[in-house]
């Protein structure tokens, strides 16, 4: 190990053994808990939510720590415990039961969200499930109006931009949620859909639109997973999300990526590692301000 590493690494565990003191001495100083005093310190929004977050996951008791990654909390009543276990006078911190209750909500809402993406996600498609080829036919009929489907397995899926005679090979890893975000963006958004699939079909500057379209699938479910999306969820006016909040942020990546994909001006599609690295990194950065929300202008705010 590298000197600066061992330091690095020695002060972290410092931290770690010092922090039940820090957080013991901020109590009798300021008279109040980790928990009370994030309340007062930061306005509702991500932050404050991410803050009370981090707060509970580090938290020694194991009901609290719980609190910060289950997916289906009883929000009133935990509120009820967290007052009665940090001894808190609400009639003194009249904001505290508020505050928490509306954080806890988001955290139990994203968690949520997360476990219904994850369902989604390994769900394969099957070639024998009637409703999944129904799915398949309605994604050609939505981006290709007026074009009739030869047969289900014919070359004509590459003008979508799949790899070969059989969509259902492409989906892989992402399973039926791949699927289901391509129909939702041509669904919701028909005419943003439509040109992004024209201007990726330029013959030589262009992408697979499909093939692309399911690795921004991936994209998104792997900041889903690294909880990096929670600055947009905590700042969504709904602290409980559906799916379909979920495939509206799909929509701002897919919109976006096309943009950013034509002003990079590629020479072709081996740069695309490239370019879809520097999109994540974008994103990353947007993400990092607590005031994002993934939203293009035509979304409905
Ligand atoms: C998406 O593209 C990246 C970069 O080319 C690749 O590493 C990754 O495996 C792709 N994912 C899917 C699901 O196609």
């Amino acid at each position: 190990m590298v000197f600066s590493e061992l330091i690095a690494s020695l002060w972290t565990q410092l931290l770690v053994l010092l922090r039940p003191m820090l957080k013991w001495i901020l109590r009798k100083v300021t008279g109040k808990c980790q928990l009370l005093r994030i309340t007062y310190e930061e306005q509702p929004g991500s932050k404050q939510t991410k803050r009370i977050e981090k707060s509970l996951r580090e938290s020694k008791s194991s009901a609290l720590k719980e609190l910060s990654r289950g997916d289906r909390v009883d929000v009133d009543e935990a509120v009820k415990n967290v007052i009665h276990q940090k001894d808190i006078v609400v009639d003194i911190h009249t904001k505290f039961e508020e505050t928490l209750r509306r954080c806890l909500t988001y955290i139990s809402g994203f968690n949520n969200l997360e476990a219904l993406v994850e369902g989604h996600r390994k769900v394969k498609y099957s070639t024998a499930n009637p409703e999944h080829e129904a799915k398949l036919l309605k994604l050609w009929e939505l981006y290709k109006p007026g074009t009739k489907l030869q047969s289900r397995q014919c070359a004509q899926w590459g003008e979508l931009g799949f790899q070969g005679n059989d969509p259902a090979t492409d989906f892989r890893g992402m399973g039926m949620l791949g699927l289901d975000q391509l129909l939702y963006f041509a669904e919701k958004y028909g005419d943003e859909a439509l040109n992004a699939l024209s201007k990726s079909s330029h013959p030589k500057h262009g992408f697979s639109f499909a093939i692309v379209g399911i690795n921004i699938t991936e994209l998104q479910y792997t900041l889903m997973t690294k909880r990096k999306l929670r600055t947009h969820f905590y700042n969504l006016h709904n602290p409980r999300p559906s799916m379909d909040a979920y495939h509206e942020v799909y929509c701002y990546l897919m919109s976006e990526f096309t943009k950013f994909w034509f002003k990079e001006k590629p020479k072709d599609i081996m740069e695309f590692s490239r370019i879809r690295e520097k999109f994540r990194r974008h994103i990353i950065s947007l993400l990092k301000d607590p005031k994002t929300t993934l939203k293009t202008d035509f979304q409905q705010q």
